[in-house]
């Protein structure tokens, strides 16, 4: 599945340079694809230390986020993945949605190394994320930094 999703995703990006176009591509692609995932969407690093909500799926996601807050700060911060299979044993977590109990979120970094976004990923179900999810979706995140972000 993963990997067919991929291929997907790949061939419907094929010279595509727009990356708001890429990333309502990518979110849509991926939410629709698996149950699990109940809320996906891009935050985009918009001005030193900030992430500014982009394209996602799913309800009411809160518009912005301090790189010194939430599950989504801390990926940007670090420039590493955040897999939660608890969101309620991380203090720092955001709550957009009460029924949120696991995330994942991915950084997208660019050919320098800078985070120009992170991707979350929001489950309603305990621990939902496979350590197969986490290794697509990462593989997702560094394929769209490589093509639009050199
Ligand atoms: N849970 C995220 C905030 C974004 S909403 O889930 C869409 C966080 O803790 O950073």
């Amino acid at each position: 599945m993963h990997e067919e999703v991929g291929m997907r995703i790949r061939g419907l990006l094929d010279g595509e340079d727009d990356w708001v176009a890429a990333m309502a591509t990518v979110v849509c692609e991926l939410h629709h694809a698996f149950d699990h995932f109940h809320w996906t969407g891009f935050y985009r690093t918009t001005q030193p230390n900030l992430l500014k909500i982009g394209p996602y799926q799913g309800g009411h996601g809160c518009l912005e986020i301090s790189f010194d807050k939430g599950i989504c700060g801390a990926a940007a911060r670090t420039g590493e993945t955040q897999d939660v299979p608890d969101v309620h044993a991380r203090p720092e977590h955001i709550a957009c949605s009460s029924t949120t109990n696991s995330e994942v979120v991915v950084p997208v970094k660019s050919s320098s190394g800078a985070v120009v976004a992170v991707l979350d990923v929001d489950s309603d179900a305990p621990a939902a994320f496979s350590s197969t999810d986490v290794n697509f979706l990462e593989q997702i995140c560094t394929y769209l930094g490589a093509k639009f972000h050199a």
